[in-house]
């Protein structure tokens, strides 16, 4: 990690939350092109972009580590349900803190470090000033189950999706800031049944050909892709659960506060294969950006200005935008030499 871990900052009521100017530059920005479609946006989860960048290592962690965590513990003392597993998803749990903890000491060996003797593992998390002995596959010898004890170490949300019948079912997770969606709801459902309510896609084809390349995946090949929405402050926990606390926020947004209230929020995506259960591990790192910080970039302001106005109305609706759209381009169009 090139940027140590911030002071914890947070993500509501005061929302102290900010970007450093080496966040804003390694910020991975999610549009290719001046024009946003929906397509089979995925490709191999190897490095690229150098020391520093946010695809430089298997997991990133950065100097909100420390916030992010605060913020994680914040939601699941107040709604536990945050994180479920079914029962028959415990050894996908193991896989997930086998992968996690190895990838974490490989590459970041100042903070964590994972001592493996037979079946007695022993873990460090200098940054959360944890040191714990346990026997693997053995969940009474963790303070908290597998899922929750290492999730709430690492950056980003967790799925875990058992496969079956050449499908992918939502049986495990934790997911503590989505982007208006809900673990508990969408438990136990299917790729296609989960992706319901997103237009257009489905007409395309974009899920069956996500999903047939998904079960086709083997161990030590992660593959990933960037899904990208607009946040209101920067919030990171905007699910349904917490609706009553951040929807009429969508209202607050004025010509006047645009830049400095609108976030762009990037979710890199991993899927990675399980070794021992065969499931998929689903990670979603969430980066939130103020439209002002992302402007310091004069290609970024310009093409998201492109991207924006060009925004097919059915997404605009389904990501929640409709209140505030048009004040984001009217913001965004002084950056646009073309405008
Ligand atoms: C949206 C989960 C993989 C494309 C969503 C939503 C969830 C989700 C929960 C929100 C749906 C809602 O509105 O309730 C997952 C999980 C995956 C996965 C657990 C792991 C297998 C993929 C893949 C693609 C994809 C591989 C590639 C095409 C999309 C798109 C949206 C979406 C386009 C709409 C996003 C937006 O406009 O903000 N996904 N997804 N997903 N997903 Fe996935």
């Amino acid at each position: 990690m090139r940027v140590a871990p911030k002071e914890v900052e947070t993500f509501r009521d005061d929302f102290t939350y900010s970007n450093s100017p080496e966040a804003i530059k390694r910020f991975p920005f999610p549009f290719p092109e001046d024009e946003y479609r929906y397509s089979v946006n995925m490709e191999p989860h190897t490095p690229k972009g150098g020391e520093g960048s946010a695809y430089e290592h298997f997991l990133d962690i950065d100097e909100h580590y420390l916030s992010e965590m605060a913020e994680r513990k914040l939601v699941l003392d107040e709604m536990p349900h945050r994180c479920l597993a079914m029962e028959h998803m415990e050894l996908a749990c193991w896989d997930m803190l086998e992968r996690l903890m190895s990838s974490l000491a490989q590459d970041y060996s100042d903070y964590f470090k994972l001592t493996i003797e037979g079946d007695q593992w022993t873990w460090e998390n200098k940054l959360l000033n944890i040191h714990d002995t346990f026997t693997f596959g053995d969940s009474s010898t963790l303070p908290q189950s597998p899922l929750e004890y290492i999730g709430c170490q690492v950056q980003g949300d967790f799925a875990l999706l058992d496969q079956r019948d050449g499908d992918l079912f939502l049986d495990a997770g934790m997911i503590t800031c989505p982007a208006d969606w809900s673990l508990a709801f969408d438990a136990g459902m299917s790729f296609k049944e989960w992706h319901g309510p997103v237009p257009m896609a489905h007409n395309e084809g974009i899920f069956e050909r996500a999903l047939k390349y998904l079960t086709a995946m083997q161990v030590g090949s992660p593959i990933r892709r960037l899904n990208w929405t607009l946040t209101v402050n920067a919030r990171m926990d905007t699910s349904p659960e917490t609706y009553h606390e951040w929807g009429h926020e969508r209202t607050s947004v004025t010509p006047e506060n645009a830049g400095e209230k609108v976030y762009l929020r990037v979710e890199m995506q991993v899927m990675d294969r399980m070794p021992r259960s065969n499931a998929l591990m689903f990670i979603i790192r969430t980066y939130l950006i103020s439209l002002e910080d992302l402007a310091t970039n004069p290609e970024w302001a310009r093409r998201m200005h492109r991207t924006m106005k060009t925004l097919p109305a059915p997404l605009i609706e389904y990501k929640g935008l409709s209140r505030y759209h048009s004040m984001v381009v009217d913001y965004l169009a002084q950056f646009d030499p073309a405008n």
